[in-house]
């Protein structure tokens, strides 16, 4: 038997894919380490895309949402929000991703990003379903955001925060999601998160096709590169590696009910 990994969040329809998808889809799962991947829209159009990913791959789910960087293009939003919660009654969809706010580029105007995420934090209690959340250089706000819908839960993914902000989104009742970026000597502040963050509320995702561990930092990410990014988490909690990744599956089966 290998390992137990769920990828938590996937962009396989990304176009860095166009020219091998189906052939790096299916050597995913050759070495059995891979149970599941979870692939995550950023639009109406690629969130359709992973709708119709596990109908066409087997250990497919699909996140559906409006990403803070598309909100703006969209002409229609009331049309979109609305596809969007459509899809949700699919039997694979888990969820609602990706959603958030993104302050590094300023564009769409913060306003109009915020509002985009409310929309979707409030379909998200309608439908009781979870969310993954995007937050980069917008900690703040996207814990004042959070706090206003005290009965929504999900993860945050790629989780570039503080371990004190990690700290209480956990007694918030929410999940820590690590990437690549946990094994990069440049970031001490995520393996400090990751000390912080309890086993039950961690999780593991590749955000491919970026973010690819040491030692294969630089080259396009796929899922079995989580057997190096599951390694050293497991390192840092002072576990034995299958144990942790087992561990961290469960909790992606448990929040996800996949
Ligand atoms: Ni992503």
């Amino acid at each position: 038997m290998g390992l137990d990994i769920i990828d938590s969040h996937a962009h396989y329809d990304d176009k860095k894919f166009d020219d091998d998808r189906d052939a790096v889809i299916a050597s995913l799962f050759e070495s059995g380490d891979i149970s599941a991947v979870i692939n995550v829209g950023c639009d109406v159009a690629t969130s359709k895309r992973s709708v119709e990913f596990t109908e066409k791959y087997p250990n497919f789910y699909a996140w559906v949402g409006i990403h803070p960087e598309e909100c703006g293009k969209i002409d229609d939003p009331d049309a979109a929000l609305a596809g969007i919660e459509a899809m949700l009654s699919h039997p694979r969809v888990v969820g609602i991703g990706e959603i958030g706010l993104d302050f590094y580029w300023d564009d769409p105007a913060r306003d109009i990003q915020e509002r985009w995420f409310r929309a979707q934090m409030e379909m998200a209690k309608r439908s009781g379903k979870p969310v993954a959340i995007h937050d980069r250089d917008a900690h703040g706000k996207c814990m004042e955001v959070v706090c206003d819908y005290p009965g929504v839960r999900g993860i945050f993914h790629s989780y570039s925060g503080s371990a004190e902000m990690a700290r209480d989104l956990v007694r918030r009742g929410w999940y820590i999601s690590f990437s690549g970026v946990v094994t990069f000597k440049n970031a001490p502040k995520v393996r400090e998160v990751a000390e912080a963050v309890p086993l039950e509320r961690m999780l593991i995702e590749t955000d491919c096709p970026y973010l690819s561990p040491e030692p294969m930092r630089g080259r396009r990410n796929d899922s079995r590169n989580l057997v190096y990014t599951s390694a050293r988490l497991a390192e840092i909690k002072g576990m034995d590696h299958a144990e942790f990744c087992r561990a961290v599956s469960d909790n992606a089966r448990k929040l996800l009910g996949i």
